[in-house]
């Protein structure tokens, strides 16, 4: 049984002193989590705080994104051994706003995923379609073409030491979540597509829902037999949201 995860991303939110209270109450209510794992990707200001409090939790911490170099003139820029230095095990890599709102292409995903994956650090890949690629019929082949532009530069043997996380993109932030039929059918396309490269990795991929997941609906998207846990975007910034949503990931 593949274990489940549960992610918090909390996007361009928080101060050091919000952060410290919400830590401190996942560090808590999260102690005796067991049977799965649970990580929250902050912004980089905050890297060092989510290591002064997490350290020794059961919580892991990571950041939202990579550059996909590995240090020199770029300025802005934030290197994956730069990550591994604040104790960073995840980083988010392909999520939907940095591809739409920050030009993120397909080739540039598939960068900053080797540089992630070269530093040791474990990427989260997003992919995940649009309503109107939806709408066309096309939800599969942009997830097909995603997932693609990575297997080509990094392989089976690279996406082995990766999480994905379906996020469709008319889901997040919306309050429009994906049915659990309509996600499993989703995380069972990609987890074919893998198997036909490689049985053994596929079966053992994680592979999260993303998109508007909640306390309420978290129990239902995690029992489908694809669904291996969650990415939490809003939800993830409320501590008992959070809470309850990485408890619905336990069995
Ligand atoms: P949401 O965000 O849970 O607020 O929909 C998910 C994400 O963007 O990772």
């Amino acid at each position: 049984m593949r274990q489940k995860l549960v992610a918090g991303n909390w996007k361009m939110h928080g101060s050091l002193s919000e952060n410290r209270a919400l830590l401190g109450e996942l560090r808590a209510a999260l102690a005796d989590v067991r049977n799965m794992a649970c990580a929250v990707c902050v912004p980089f200001p905050y890297l060092a705080q989510a290591q002064d409090v997490l350290t020794d939790s059961a919580i892991a911490w990571g950041a939202q994104q990579v550059s996909e170099f590995a240090k020199g003139a770029y300025t802005g820029e934030v290197s994956a051994s730069m990550l591994l230095d604040f104790g960073c095990r995840y980083v988010i890599v392909g999520h939907s706003e940095r591809r739409a709102l920050f030009g993120e292409t397909d080739q540039v995903v598939a960068a900053k995923f080797v540089a992630a994956i070269g530093a040791g650090l474990t990427p989260i890949l997003c992919v995940g379609e649009t309503l109107s690629e939806r709408e066309a019929g096309m939800a599969e082949s942009v997830i097909a073409r995603q997932l693609d532009a990575v297997l080509n530069v990094a392989g089976m043997s690279g996406i082995a030491r990766a999480v994905i996380a379906y996020e469709p993109v008319w889901a997040i932030g919306t309050g429009k979540t994906a049915s659990p039929e309509q996600a499993q059918a989703v995380h069972a396309f990609i987890r074919q597509k893998l198997a036909v490269l490689d049985m053994e990795i596929a079966g053992r991929m994680i592979i999260l829902y993303g998109g508007s997941v909640k306390a309420a609906n978290a129990a239902e998207l995690f029992s489908q037999p694809d669904i291996d846990g969650g990415l939490i975007g809003g939800a993830s910034l409320v501590a008992d949201d959070f809470v309850a949503i990485c408890k619905a990931a336990q069995f």
